[in-house]
């Protein structure tokens, strides 16, 4: 399988997992000559070029896009018409154009894009989704995920304060994917509307926790930015209440952050007692035996899922709906920033049944 990739900070973190899970990696992109060179290091061997149409020449099976967060889409819609498998970081989308082209190009193509969102693989996020399907804790009704840095305010500003930089120009609201795409695998759910506050009014673009009505009745609370208090399962937690239980990641230093905590009161259970317990995640092995770090399960199980697509024409696991979906909550979610925190909804064609989903 011959894979390319664009940009080549997380990029190149995914390019070399590319090649450890036994994929070719046979060409990289990046504009900056210093990545490149660091590329050229760590990926011997594959052609490396500073402009991205250079890669339609590589007679590539799939792309990863790892390019500014605020920039996927057109590259999306050229790989897809080009029959390259897309895998893309997020954002999907920056407005709602952007979201009816990649829609469609996705429909128009015979190649697949898939969303790389390790957030919804991650091993706590895949362990509640597991207690759901059981049936554990009944109808999932509301839904709260975090993404949170708790960062010092100075290497905060190193990090925001560059409007040149795609950290530095995007909205506070954007960078939602990695708490809605979750929140939409473990549902099945669209959103309907959402309704976004900032949590300091003094300080607006640090940390954001946004209100979000799905489709199927039920709620997501959502927080992302930086907030002390940061989860050690890769700056994720994440936790499900049900008609008849609870189920969410625990809040613990180290490998506890991974585990869950599943509660259900004594009127669910026919003996009359509380159920409250902690399970871990099974561990993930590579075919060597390695066992794969928590914090990368997600990463692997996208990347396999990005090879899946291309050799066995398996379903993405993270299809373009969902991405738009999760991308345009964050859009909508800057609208309601600006308008003092009014619901806005999303566009009809998000919503479940409005796009015809092959
Ligand atoms: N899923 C995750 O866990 C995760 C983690 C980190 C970053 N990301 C995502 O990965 C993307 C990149 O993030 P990053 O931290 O690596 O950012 P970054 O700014 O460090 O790196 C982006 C790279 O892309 C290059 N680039 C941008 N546009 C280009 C173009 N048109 N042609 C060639 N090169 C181009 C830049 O020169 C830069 O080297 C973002 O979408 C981000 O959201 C995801």
């Amino acid at each position: 399988m011959r894979v390319g990739v664009v940009g080549l900070g997380m990029g190149l973190y995914l390019a070399t997992w590319c090649r450890r899970l036994g994929m070719e990696v046979v060409a990289v992109c990046d504009r900056d000559p210093g990545r490149r060179a660091e590329a050229r290091e760590l990926l011997p061997g594959a052609a490396s070029v500073d402009e991205w149409p250079a890669l339609l020449d590589q007679r590539l099976d799939a792309v990863v896009l790892a390019n500014d967060f605020d920039e996927h889409t057109p590259l999306s819609v050229a790989f897809l018409d080009a029959g390259v498998h897309v895998l893309s970081e997020s954002a999907a989308c920056v407005d709602e154009q952007q979201a009816r082209a990649l829609l469609a190009a996705e429909r128009r193509s015979a190649a697949t894009y898939s969303f790389a969102e390790n957030y919804v693989f991650h091993p706590h996020v895949q362990l509640v989704r597991t207690i759901v399907e059981a049936g554990e804790i009944g109808r999932v009704t509301l839904i709260e995920a975090d993404y949170l840095h708790g960062m010092a305010p100075d290497a905060v500003a190193g990090l925001i304060g560059d409007p040149a930089h795609w950290r530095g120009r995007i909205e506070p609201t954007a960078y939602c994917t990695h708490t809605l795409s979750p929140v939409l695998a473990l549902t099945g759910a669209m959103p309907t509307e959402v309704a976004a506050f900032p949590v300091d009014a003094a300080d607006p673009r640090t940390a954001v926790v946004m209100v979000v009505r799905l489709d199927d009745g039920g709620l997501a609370i959502t927080r992302h930015g930086f907030l002390q208090g940061e989860p050690d399962s890769h700056w994720s937690w994440f936790s499900a209440r049900g008609t008849e239980g609870l189920a969410e990641s625990v809040r613990a230093t180290g490998e506890r952050a991974w585990s869950v905590r599943v509660r259900k009161e004594s009127w669910t259970d026919p003996g009359g007692n509380v159920r409250d317990e902690e399970r871990e995640p099974a561990p993930l092995f590579l075919p060597d035996g390695t066992r794969v770090e928590p914090k990368a399960e997600g990463t692997v199980r996208i990347l396999e899922g990005l090879r899946a697509c291309v050799e066995d024409g398996r379903p993405p696991l993270v299809p373009a709906l969902p991405a738009v979906a999760a991308s345009l909550v964050g859009v909508a979610g800057a609208r309601s920033l600006r308008e003092n925190s009014r619901p806005i909804p999303l566009p009809d064609f998000v919503v479940r049944g409005a796009y015809p989903v092959s």
